[in-house]
């Protein structure tokens, strides 16, 4: 049993220290925040995310897990310290350090015996030798810097901690890092010891690929358009060839979210300032801007939105399963939406009051019901469920006007054709997804 010091009670840290708890340490939990730690010791969670909600309470219950905005009470007698704050977009696309520095400074300024300091947050190479420098520039005490990225998806991170692909541990002090793989024992999942800055770099290395593959698949969406072509069929017969994989070849209106966006314009950052152009990142990059403005080109093209136009905006979260709204490809439609004049409805089944921090005087709505009577056009952000289970005959019996411009590809263009839907989605020119594959 380790004692554990987590600095960051938000989707990462608030996951890595209820995970670390379920399997048996004693975890401390710290956020500045004084309203998230005060409704996590209520055993209540602060983000949506299944299967959080029971751990967090099992585990404070079992006296293992605590809250705390006390440093004093969350750094000291720690054999570990995870640091798990924000690495907000910069003004110049460069990852912003500022909440990883203070944690140092914090750390240093609070401990009372060695330790080793974790960066689950996405850095920079070179961060981790920032923070151990830092903390060796204020005490005597030593901290060993540990590399350990976080690859979980949101919406599945109680899952991934379990059941992740693999676990990244970098540091330049072996029994550093053999004290934190050691750590991660219970949970069975390969491990990959590296040198610091490698695991610095895999981390961000993965996300831009992982963009890469969407922008390339968006690519795909936009020449099917000129062509006739169907993108579900090509990304089904692409995705086949285990070289390549089906996932992450989904047309739709780009990617967003808290990370990918960010962490790719830091690693294009990050390689300009070490003299190298990361050409292909940069074209990922503009082809995601683009994409985002392709929903609202369709409703252009048919005029479909003019001054108190009724619009539903169906889908909030950056993608299913989360509340989280950050960089959601929402955001960029319902600016425009706004900019016309538009009457907009926003539905979202869980993630209406964390978009109300950014427009709080929208209509919004949890019932999609709700959103689409009367409605004259709908825009699909999110593949939410709820959305993706409804026949035509939902829309037609709702809307005033049954119009839907669909960011996810939720429907075949064909059923909906057939239900009297006017429907236009990405890289299908109006053609039905009927592939037959023999086995
Ligand atoms: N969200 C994801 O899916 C995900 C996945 C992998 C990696 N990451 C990375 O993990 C890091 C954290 O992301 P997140 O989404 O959990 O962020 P978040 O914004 O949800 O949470 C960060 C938390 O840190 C707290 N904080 C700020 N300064 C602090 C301080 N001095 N002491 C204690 N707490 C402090 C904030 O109040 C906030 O609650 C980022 O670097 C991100 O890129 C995120």
């Amino acid at each position: 049993m380790m004692n554990i010091g987590v600095a960051g009670t938000g989707y990462v840290g608030l996951v890595t220290g209820v995970c670390l708890a379920e399997v048996g340490h004693r975890v401390t939990c710290l956020d500045v925040s004084e309203e998230k730690i005060q409704l996590l010791k209520s055993g209540q969670s602060p983000i949506y995310e299944p299967g959080l909600d029971d751990m967090l309470q099992k585990n404070i219950r079992e006296e293992r897990l605590h809250f705390t905005t006390d440093r004093t009470e969350a750094y000291q007698n720690k054999d570990m310290i995870f640091i798990a704050v924000g690495t907000p977009e910069g003004e110049n696309g460069q990852a912003d350090l500022s909440f990883v520095k203070k944690v140092a400074v914090e750390i240093a300024d609070t401990i009372t015996n060695d330790t080793i300091v974790i960066t689950k947050s996405t850095v920079p190479v070179g961060t981790n030798e920032m923070v151990e420098d830092i903390i060796r520039s204020r005490t005597n005490h030593t901290a060993h810097a540990v590399s350990n990225p976080e690859f979980l998806r949101e919406g599945n991170a109680i899952h991934d901690a379990f059941h992740g692909d693999r676990i990244v541990i970098g540091g330049n002090y072996e029994p550093a890092v053999e004290k934190v793989a050691a750590l991660y024992t219970p949970f069975d999942i390969p491990v990959v010891q590296t040198d610091t800055k490698s695991a610095e770099l895999i981390k961000y290395a993965s996300n831009a690929f992982l963009a890469t593959k969407i922008s390339f698949i968006n690519e795909i969406a936009n020449i099917c358009e000129f062509t006739g072509a169907n993108v579900e069929a090509v990304a089904k017969g692409m995705g086949l060839d285990k070289r390549i994989g089906t996932q992450f070849l989904k047309a739709g209106i780009g990617f967003g979210g808290s990370c990918f966006p960010k962490d790719t314009k830091a690693l294009t950052s990050m390689s300009a300032e070490a003299g190298y152009e990361f050409r292909m990142l940069n074209a990922v990059l503009e082809v995601n801007e683009l994409q985002h403005n392709k929903l609202m080109d369709k409703a252009n093209e048919y005029s479909a939105i003019q001054k108190g136009t009724k619009a539903a905006v169906l889908g909030l979260a950056f993608k299913p399963n989360t509340d989280d709204t950050r960089e959601s490809p929402a955001i960029r439609i319902i600016e425009e939406l706004k900019h016309k004049g538009a009457e907009i409805i926003a539905y979202d089944p869980i993630a209406t009051d964390k978009m109300k921090a950014v427009f709080p005087d929208l209509t919004y709505t949890d019932s999609l019901e709700e959103a689409l009577n009367g409605a004259e056009a709908a825009f699909i952000i999110t593949d939410w469920a709820q959305i993706k289970e409804q026949a035509p005959a939902f829309f037609t019996s709702h809307m005033k006007r049954p119009l839907i411009f669909d960011g996810r590809n939720c429907f075949d263009p064909g059923d909906m054709l057939d239900g009297g839907v006017h429907y236009h989605s990405i890289g299908r020119s109006g053609n039905s997804f009927r592939m037959t594959m023999s086995t």
